[in-house]
């Protein structure tokens, strides 16, 4: 048996729920913000049967790996994640920013410093976006997080100061930090967040969006209503965000740095979870980033992208935490070998807003261990 059918079983016998094929759900069927990894028996009795008959004289069968049937490159139907509902999301931890603890690196390239600037970071209150800003405000920005979680963010924002205090304890000037609700995909309240923060910190430079969110339904069992939300979080979200700021930035005749979150998903198709709306809107995302590149060029406004292969966060560590195999088929997929930690964007996402890469717009950086290249 090979590793992969070996690890599919053990994914597969602990499924909560069996849904047909047809998508009826069974009695047991998870309430809604459940993750769950379901699996017809049909599909069961297919897997476990399936690929070519052993033909070794020595064992008298030969295992077959699972190269040979294929079952590498191909997606899973049965794998099904629904995203949490926003009090399920488990909190994240403020990082250690500054580096090596108590080392200061100095002096370093000051085309890297985002002194003097204000920075805003959508969906900041966990997650990616969450280490993203603190490495924003490490890097001498002052911030104003984003997010539908309003309270978590205002949590998020104490500590980021207070890690900032410890870790610089003779700082002449603490960075300003405020918390903002929006939600992303709504025109009306991103107008409002983005008024909200210029009436806070005077203007905004630059802008991240990682607000956005991912799930695993097979394509002919999408539900609607979800994929238009998970388009209008990651695609509408971005634009509308990208577009408000860009007309600040522009009546101010001011230059600015945009990043949007994309992911490795916009370039390749993941396996074995089926994300099809995902990849698509993640896809949209890396060529919405390369238009308005080109469209904004002349304002002196730069807008790039960087694409994260699979990140350790609080909320992908409690998928992996219910789901152990899933990790390991993911990892082997990686050259460097390890999924990437939130810290690893800190580098990326100040280099692109910072004027250390003022000749890079409409670049695609992926952050994804090598995944991509292979
Ligand atoms: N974690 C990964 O492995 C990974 C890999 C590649 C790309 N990404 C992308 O990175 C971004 C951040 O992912 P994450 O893992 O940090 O997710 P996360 O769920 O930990 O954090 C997302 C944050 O966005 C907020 N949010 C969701 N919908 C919102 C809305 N409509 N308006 C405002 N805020 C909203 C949430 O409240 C949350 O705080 C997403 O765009 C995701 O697609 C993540």
């Amino acid at each position: 048996m090979s590793w992969l059918a070996r690890s599919s079983r053990t994914l597969y016998r602990s499924a909560a729920v069996l849904r047909t094929r047809q998508g009826a759900l069974s009695s047991t069927a998870p309430a809604p913000g459940r993750i769950v990894m379901t699996m017809t028996q049909q599909q069961q009795q297919h897997r476990y049967s399936s690929g070519p008959k052993a033909t070794s004289p020595s064992a008298g069968k030969r295992e077959h790996t699972a190269a040979e049937d294929g079952s590498n490159a191909r997606t899973d139907d049965s794998i099904t994640v629904e995203y949490p509902a926003a009090d399920k999301l488990p909190a994240s931890k403020t990082v250690a920013g500054a580096g090596r603890t108590g080392v200061h690196v100095f002096p370093t390239l000051a085309s890297f410093s985002l002194q003097e600037k204000v920075g805003v970071v959508t969906g900041g209150a966990r997650g990616l976006g969450l280490v993203m800003g603190q490495g924003m405000v490490i890097s001498g920005a002052d911030l104003a997080i984003v997010d539908l979680n309003k309270d978590e963010a205002a949590r998020q924002a104490k500590s980021i100061v207070r890690m900032f205090k410890k870790e610089h304890p003779d700082a002449k000037k603490l960075p300003k930090v405020t918390t903002h609700f929006a939600d992303v995909s709504d025109p009306e309240s991103v107008e409002a967040c983005i008024a909200e923060i210029i009436a806070e910190h005077g203007k905004i430079d630059n802008l991240v969006t990682s607000a956005g969110f991912t799930e695993n339904f097979e394509a002919i069992a999408y539900p609607i209503d979800r994929m238009r939300k998970l388009w209008g979080v990651n695609v509408d979200g971005t634009y509308l965000f990208a577009t408000a700021v860009a007309r600040h930035l522009m009546d101010r005749k001011s230059k600015g740095s945009m990043v949007f979150i994309g992911s490795m998903s916009g370039a390749i198709v993941n396996v074995p979870q089926p994300q099809a709306p995902y990849n698509a809107a993640k896809a949209a995302v890396r060529h919405l980033c390369a238009s308005l590149s080109v469209e904004w060029a002349k304002a002196g406004i730069r807008v790039n992208c960087i694409s994260p292969g699979y990140m350790l966060t609080a909320l992908t560590q409690k998928i992996l935490d219910d789901n152990p195999d899933l990790k390991q088929q993911w990892t082997s997929l990686i050259p460097q070998g390890r999924m990437g930690s939130p810290e690893d964007l800190m580098g990326p996402v100040t280099f692109l807003l910072s004027d250390a890469s003022s000749y890079v717009t409409g670049a695609d950086l992926r952050v994804d261990g090598g995944y991509t290249v292979t």
